[in-house]
């Protein structure tokens, strides 16, 4: 049989490896015994966590799987960020996987490597001629609110594959133009600088366009996914107003002796949660007049990425993060990101139905492999890791599988999110949840079918916000260790004087 790879689906098979690049992977929680499933029980699992196929929601209405309180966007800027802080292209499926002998081939930092890769010194062929420029791709059409919109640059192969630091950030289209926009931001602020002093050196440039992107994660991402209340909690100084050297931050659970390094916790599991926030359609501008599905098998109608995509698809980014006031209904609306629950859409339970990302994908389903993933790597059950944090258990009558909406396919009588048990699918479940299904299930508790805005609850939540903002803390270069009152550019802040992603893409048009 031929071996699988994890990323292959992806096409990294043979990735190159450097040293500069690597960190390792680790553990949070050392001490917590593995949870031990049957490969049968996790594949049953993943089965009902893969949705039936429903026709989509017209944009005329509002679609009942949608989280109120997260926009469309921050799913794809979430697999951004894990593009820049995690890459395991080796660990298997078929054994037993130690994280402490695992190489990330991504600087667990928040150093955007996926946009700069080696620097213009090595690999050059990302940059325009003055080493300072990134190279874009085609102009793009059908946003009349960004003339300038590019592609990424692509090379002559069939399908044309993108040429960029992380290949991985061509999987689909909207992060593929998120690649691309970031490719912008980085030649605005360059402008910016160079303007300023046209002996600006490269490097400030890096580090300008850094801690934009850190600015960003710290004060829109991680409050978006986890409430600010979460943020406050790890990093008091944002509350007290004293600087981050006197209010020190609060890291419960996350700790390391020299580097911090990517827990397989946070990799394999808590970080996962993403995947079950991709919707099964997208509209990418108003001149458009389908909507796209997000993998099918034909390329003409979905955003299957590792190719050329029609350049009338140019995204407009007010249809992904709400530029504020954005209609809720209708061909402008703001797009929500689907809801943190048990239930991927349907096309992730086949990734081979996108033919330029299967490779020799054996276990095409996400669901499947995000279980099968954490057995692997031994994680704790999500209920030992609760106790461990002193964070009350969800009953096993709590703990449902599907979607967390109450007319969907598997609607709850109690008029609690579905019916389905997870102990209905296998004994082996009882009172011991596979790490990832019980970091959705969390989120999903808060649905109360009034609107609630569902983010990941305390488990969750803490592993994904202590890990993010103790990478930035660890990492003597981010803007919290150098420069504790560093603020973005005046020129970019919003009429609030906030700096959020929407205003990193709107600075870019
Ligand atoms: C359409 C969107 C996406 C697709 C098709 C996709 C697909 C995949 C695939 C095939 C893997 C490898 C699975 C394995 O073999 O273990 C993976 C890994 C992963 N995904 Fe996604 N993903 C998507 C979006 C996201 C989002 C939105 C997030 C988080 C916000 C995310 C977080 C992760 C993480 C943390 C890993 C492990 C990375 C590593 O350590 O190499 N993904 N994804």
């Amino acid at each position: 049989m031929k071996k699988f790879h994890g990323t292959s689906p992806r096409g990294l098979l043979n990735h190159p490896a450097s040293p500069a690049f690597e960190g390792v992977f680790g553990r949070i929680f050392r001490t917590l015994p593995k949870a031990d499933f049957s490969v049968k029980a996790l594949k049953d699992l993943a089965k009902e966590m893969v949705a039936t196929p429903d026709p989509p929601t017209p944009e005329t209405e509002i679609d009942d799987e949608e989280n109120p309180g997260i926009d469309a966007g921050y799913t794809y800027f979430g697999q951004f960020i894990d593009h820049d802080l995690t890459f395991d292209p080796n660990s298997s499926l078929q054994k037993q996987n130690d994280p402490n002998g695992t190489i990330d081939f991504r600087s667990p930092k928040f150093d955007l490597d996926n946009l700069y890769g080696r620097g213009p010194n090595d690999q050059p062929y990302i940059y325009e001629p003055d080493g300072v420029h990134f190279i874009l791709g085609p102009a793009m059409t059908g946003n009349a609110k960004d003339p300038k919109a590019r592609g990424l640059q692509r090379n002559n192969s069939d399908p044309k594959r993108a040429i960029i630091g992380d290949p991985r950030n061509d999987e689909n289209v909207i992060v593929s133009q998120l690649q691309a926009s970031m490719l912008r931001f980085h030649n605005v602020v360059a402008d910016n600088m160079l303007k300023e002093n046209p002996n600006t050196a490269f490097e400030a440039m890096q580090q300008a366009v850094r801690w934009h992107y850190q600015w960003v994660v710290l004060h829109d991402f991680l409050p978006t996914i986890v409430g600010q209340p979460m943020v406050n909690s790890i990093l008091p100084h944002l509350v007290s107003g004293k600087s981050i050297f006197e209010d020190k931050p609060k890291l419960t659970i996350f700790s390391w002796s020299n580097d911090p390094f990517i827990p397989v916790e946070f990799s394999v599991a808590a970080y996962r949660f993403g995947h079950s926030m991709v919707r099964p359609i997208y509209r990418l501008n108003q001149t458009l007049v389908d909507r796209q599905t997000i993998f099918s098998g034909d390329p003409n109608k979905s955003l299957n990425g590792f190719r050329e995509f029609p350049l009338t698809w140019a995204i407009d980014w007010d249809l992904f993060f709400d530029p504020g006031g954005a209609p809720l209904v209708g061909k402008n609306r703001i797009q929500k990101a689907y809801k943190p629950d048990t239930s991927l859409v349907n096309p992730l339970g086949d990734l081979a139905i996108a033919k330029e990302i299967s490779g020799d994908l054996q276990i095409p389903s996400l669901a499947e492999r995000n279980l099968l993933r954490g057995k692997e790597f031994g994680l704790p059950s999500g209920q030992s890791v609760a106790r461990y944090m002193n964070i009350p258990v969800i009953p096993d009558s709590d703990l449902r599988v599907g979607k967390a909406n109450e007319d969907g396919e598997n609607p709850g009588k109690d008029g609690k999110i579905a019916n389905k048990l997870l102990t209905d699918i296998s004994k082996e479940f009882k009172d011991n949840a596979p790490l990832w299904y019980y970091v959705l299930t969390e989120a999903q508790q808060e649905f109360k079918n009034n609107g609630t805005a569902l983010k990941l609850g305390p488990v969750g939540g803490r592993i994904v916000a202590e890990v993010l903002i103790g990478l930035l803390v660890g990492d003597s270069f981010s803007f919290l260790s150098q420069h504790h009152d560093w603020k973005p550019f005046k020129q970019f802040l919003d009429k609030t004087g906030q700096f959020k992603i929407r205003d990193l893409l709107r600075s870019i048009r």
